[in-house]
């Protein structure tokens, strides 16, 4: 019988917040652009924003106090600053909720752009897999890393996530594949996180790949699967991961074994996410619905009954369109058909060494956009509010409104559409997380 799933950690607290007195606004703001609510949002309502002209934004004591234009504004606070509040001037700028990223592989050591190279040659990502690439070649470097290295990659990929906009995430363990490396993964997690601005939730990946050591037999790869059960889930779940993951994938872990960890994580109070019907369809969509997970991921080869299974128990579809992309697929998930068929769409960045080597979300927005046809709009709410609801935070982050997290991002140009339409460089200008500015005109702030 699997014990009742664990509160997620208050996720107010998961980065610091200031001191109850401290006050931030910013003014003159060209304009403001967000979702609404708290919970995700799906069909027409996916697109649809609360949106302001020469509106302006207050955060107080780390949440947000006023949301409206700047004429509102100046009818409630006056046109002086109060003691202690800082007023930054928005002019030329749109304020949008602070990007949320529901899927990364942030702990892990070692790249692989020979490979990425490689592929443009004309090998495939199956082809490298097969020759001793691909993940596995992640696990060994990982493997062979420091938890200290680690600690500090993931602090440098968290520091560029933040100046792309991104104030929350999640990460996952998956490149140790063994008890001691997966928990050295989730550790220097932590470390590599405690007091960043970026605030995280982890998830335990033991099931992104059978390890080289366990490949020999049947019989090896069983009591991989059962070591996941049994000793390394139950162990991450200690270490304070809030949810479980598995690669549910031809070739890589079946249906069955798949609902074995998934069900051995939810055992272990973890909320499941599944890596699915990413390569072929296998049915990762349905199982995650039958799982009640929070999520499923990838999706490019989502049946029409996983998709009608998700929208019945509301599975958050994590898109990647980075990742398509980046493998030159030719191929992206059915965004328009899931969100038409009910499903909510957020979507991620991916980040980790072989298919998708980004930490900016915005980049991810703008193949979400070109590549599978989502308006500006739905994008935005695919990376906040729906991303935040996929990661059980929805109620305290990834939208715009009073009491929420005070995590802003202030992006350069006049309208929300800058987002996506000014590709290429680094749309965002500011971030506010939990109340304190720590990116001002692009400039990372101590
Ligand atoms: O999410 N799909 C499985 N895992 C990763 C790829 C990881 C790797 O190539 O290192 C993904 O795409
Ligand atoms: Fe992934």
């Amino acid at each position: 019988m699997a014990r009742a799933t664990r509160p997620l950690p208050d996720s107010f607290t998961a980065s610091e917040a200031p001191p109850a007195s401290e006050v931030l606004s910013v003014r003159h703001l060209a304009s403001l652009a967000t979702p609404t609510g708290v919970g995700p949002r799906t069909g027409g309502e996916q697109g649809r924003l609360r949106r302001f002209l020469d509106a302006a934004i207050r955060i107080e004591g780390g949440r947000i106090a006023f949301v409206g234009t700047d004429e509102d504004f100046a009818l409630r606070y006056g046109d002086r600053p109060s003691p202690g509040e800082r007023v930054l001037d928005g002019t030329g700028r749109t304020a949008l909720p602070g990007f949320v990223d529901p899927h990364t592989h942030l702990p892990w050591a070692g790249l692989r752009e020979s490979e990425f190279n490689e592929r443009l040659k004309g090998r495939t990502y199956a082809e490298i897999a097969a020759a001793g690439g691909g993940i596995v070649s992640t696990v060994a470097t990982t493997r062979a890393a420091s938890e200290a290295d680690l600690a500090r990659l993931v602090r440098s990929r968290l520091d560029r996530m933040l100046r792309h906009g991104t104030t929350f995430c999640e990460a996952k363990t998956g490149y140790g594949l063994d008890l001691a490396n997966e928990t050295k993964q989730l550790r220097a997690l932590f470390s590599g996180a405690e007091g960043h601005p970026v605030g995280i939730l982890a998830t335990a990946l033991p099931g992104h790949e059978v390890p080289p050591e366990r490949r020999g037999s049947a019989a090896l790869r069983a009591r991989y699967v059962d070591e996941c059960c049994r000793e390394i889930l139950p162990a991450l779940a200690e270490a304070g991961a809030s949810f479980v993951d598995v690669f549910c994938e031809t070739g890589v872990f079946d249906l069955a074994e798949s609902r074995r960890m998934l069900e051995a994580g939810a055992g272990c109070g973890l909320r499941a996410r599944v890596h699915a019907d990413e390569l072929t369809p296998l049915g990762g969509a349905n199982l995650a619905a039958e799982v009640g997970a929070l999520s499923a991921d990838h999706l490019l080869y989502v049946r029409p009954d996983g998709i009608e299974a998700m929208a019945r128990a509301g599975v958050v579809a994590v898109l990647l369109p980075g990742t398509s992309f980046f493998l030159r697929m030719n191929r992206y998930a059915p965004a328009r058909q899931m969100m038409e068929s009910g499903v909510a769409v957020a979507l991620a960045t991916d980040c980790n060494p072989g298919s998708s080597y980004t930490e900016s979300l915005p980049a991810v927005a703008f193949f979400a956009a070109l590549g599978m046809g989502m308006t500006v709009e739905e994008t935005l709410t695919a990376m906040t509010l729906n991303a935040a609801a996929s990661l059980g935070v929805a109620d305290a982050r990834g939208t715009l409104e009073v009491g929420k997290s005070g995590d802003v991002v202030l992006i350069d140009g006049p309208s929300l559409e800058h987002l996506v339409y000014h590709y290429g460089i680094n749309v965002v200008t500011d971030v506010v997380a939990s109340g304190t500015l720590v990116v001002r005109d692009g400039v990372r702030l101590n």
